[in-house]
């Protein structure tokens, strides 16, 4: 069963097309990945599945139900979680206070919820009062990550959470994506690191220029030459 299905979709910023008839399937469970080149229209893919941007045409739906039209708000609370690629986290609040402001949509004490999620990340556990502007990083990408879960998502979707980190914490941002995926949330994931991208996800999708160039499986695209020679570094 598909839990996203974005179908010939338009969308752009004022009157210029930035995608131009793009298709994705993310299937209940799957991690998938959408790769392109800088300015391909990845983070305009996920900005217009959230609802900031509104398709001129084409269709988005959400667990068989269609999302165009819908206000971010209306999407987020469908289930849909979001970390853009910058500016994820408020960094003049404490850990504690991000988790907060991540359950706002949330009926009741997100208390509970807090604590779950703070086992998922004990990076972060003993620092719920320090300010996130003082995380690193790698720290922070996990907040954001940790954030966009308080409200228990069916589909989550991540712009690049590994970009501008070092090696070690991507290798621990991507394990934990995959954790995340494990426990049965279906992922999008933008990322520029293709390689390590690839080989977590089920499927993938190449972007460029606002179309489909490519999909496949994660391993297959891994190893399609001309993958490897445009995105993965030869
Ligand atoms: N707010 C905006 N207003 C107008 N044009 C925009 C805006 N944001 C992005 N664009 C343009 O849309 C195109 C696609 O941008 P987008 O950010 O979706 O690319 P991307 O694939 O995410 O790139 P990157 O890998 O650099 O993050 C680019 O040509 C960009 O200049
Ligand atoms: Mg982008």
């Amino acid at each position: 069963m598909s839990v996203l299905e974005i179908n010939d979709v338009t969308a752009g910023y004022g009157d210029a097309a930035i995608l131009r008839g793009v298709s994705a399937t993310v299937n209940s469970g799957e991690l998938v990945t959408v790769i392109g080149p800088n300015g391909s229209g990845k983070s305009t893919l996920m900005k217009t599945v959230l609802g900031l941007l509104t398709p001129t045409d084409g269709q988005i739906l959400f667990e068989n139900e269609s999302i165009v039209g819908n206000s971010p708000e209306t999407i987020v609370r469908k289930g849909i979680s979001y970390v853009p690629q910058s500016s994820n986290v408020f960094p003049s609040l404490t850990i504690r206070e991000n988790l907060e402001m991540g359950a706002f949509l949330r009926q009741g004490d997100s208390g509970p919820r807090i604590s779950e999620i703070l086992d998922l990340f004990p990076d972060l556990h003993g620092k719920q009062k320090e300010t996130a502007g003082r995380l690193s990083g790698g720290q922070r990408q996990m907040l954001a990550l940790a954030r966009a879960l308080m409200l228990d998502p069916n589909l989550l979707l991540l712009d690049e959470p590994t970009a501008g980190l070092a090696p070690m914490m991507i290798d621990s941002v991507f394990e934990r994506v995959k954790e995340i995926n494990d426990s049965g949330i279906a992922i999008m994931l933008v990322e520029q690191n293709a390689k390590d991208a690839l080989s977590i996800s089920d499927r993938a999708y190449v972007l460029a220029a606002g179309q489909n160039q490519l999909e496949g499986k994660g391993e297959e695209l891994l190893h399609d030459p001309e993958v490897a020679r445009l995105y993965l570094g030869g």
